[in-house]
């Protein structure tokens, strides 16, 4: 159990954020199973307070979930506070802020990790932010920008007295991008710093991954990215193996069929079509990953457009594993 602010999550396995990959219709999924909390992907400040299509549809809340986290990014703190409140005017139960982005486009901005370069103003972000909610804020990093320079431990005490009410920590640095394996234990200086949650993120694939991590960070939960991929029922498998909940059976290939057709069509219906068909490509290659034929499959969903002939090939494949029921 975690609470963030007045929040109750009734676990702490945690899916991450991940832009073009957790939109609505992933994230939808992944809370069907079962999954506490989940988290839009990023949303430029920028873009938020023009109110563009895209950040519009990136932090859309589905009413039937609850709590749904809205992530924005960027280096002005007026800007970031106007974005926040008007995710929380459109339905956020959390705003997330982002400082552990890598990517260069951003980085160069001056928004996600480069502010750890730059505590002061990430400091103020902070309090920005927080004084223009009601709604819980909480903070995502890394370690810092390089070894050199581990920062986090600072950050997030500066997080805490702003009032930010959970830290989730990459265990890597901006510089190690995403080389190297993931330093959970360095995460455990952070949690012993701070009394708001501390979460623990970075290469978690299964429950003994999860297991460990906790053990070695110490922190309240974990939260899981990449291992999602093609798996919406991972968070919750994850949950329930290392709480000792009920026994969770993974989909059969009767019913990932069944979830790689709706997911193809919430992602129509979220989307349109022309725009919905391109992005969902990968979400069935990932789904087919160790299936048999995957590799013939996959060449063949990239090259197809018709909506038909992409649901006829989806049945065809899941239908053809010997293992189908
Ligand atoms: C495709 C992709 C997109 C991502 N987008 C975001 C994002 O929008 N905001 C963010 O804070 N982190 C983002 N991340 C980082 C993840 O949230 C996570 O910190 C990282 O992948 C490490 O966790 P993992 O090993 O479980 O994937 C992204 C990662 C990936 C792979």
């Amino acid at each position: 159990m975690i609470n963030i602010g007045n929040i109750k999550l009734e676990d702490n396995i945690l899916l991450a954020p991940m832009s073009g990959v957790s939109d609505l219709p992933f994230r939808r999924l992944v809370k069907n199973f079962g999954a506490s909390l989940v988290t839009s992907e990023m949303i430029a400040s920028r873009a938020m307070i023009l109110q563009t299509r895209e950040s519009i549809l990136k932090g859309k809340k589905d009413v039937n979930h609850y709590p749904m986290s809205v992530q924005i990014a960027g280096c002005d703190p007026e800007i970031m506070a106007e974005a926040a409140k008007l995710n929380q005017d459109l339905g956020a139960d959390i705003i997330d802020i982002n400082f552990g982005c890598p990517v260069k486009k951003v980085v160069n901005g001056f928004a996600g990790s480069a502010l750890m370069k730059d505590e002061n103003l990430a400091t103020k972000i902070m309090q920005y932010v927080v004084n223009a909610v009601k709604i819980p804020v909480t903070v995502k990093m890394r370690l810092g920008w390089n070894y050199e320079n581990l920062n986090a431990k600072s950050l997030a005490i500066k997080a805490e007295d702003a009032g930010v009410k959970m830290i989730t920590i990459h265990g890597r640095t901006r510089c190690q991008m995403y080389n190297g394996q993931a330093n959970w234990q360095e995460i455990a200086k952070i949690k012993a710093a701070v009394n708001i949650p501390v979460i623990a993120n970075g290469d978690i694939k299964n429950a003994a991954d999860a297991k460990l991590a906790m053990s070695q960070s110490n922190a309240d939960g974990v939260m899981i990215g990449r291992a999602c991929y093609g798996k919406p029922w991972l968070i919750k498998q994850i949950s329930c193996e290392i709480n000792n909940k009920e026994n969770f059976i993974t989909p059969n290939i009767s019913q990932q069929k069944d979830i790689v057709l709706s997911h193809l069509q919430q992602m129509i219906d979220h989307y349109s079509q022309k725009i919905a068909i391109p992005l969902a490509r990968k979400h069935i290659g990932w789904y087919s990953n160790g299936l048999k034929n995957s590799a013939q499959y996959r060449a063949k969903i990239n090259i197809l457009n018709d909506l038909n002939e992409i649901n006829d090939t989806i049945n065809h494949f899941y239908e053809s594993q010997s293992d189908f029921l």
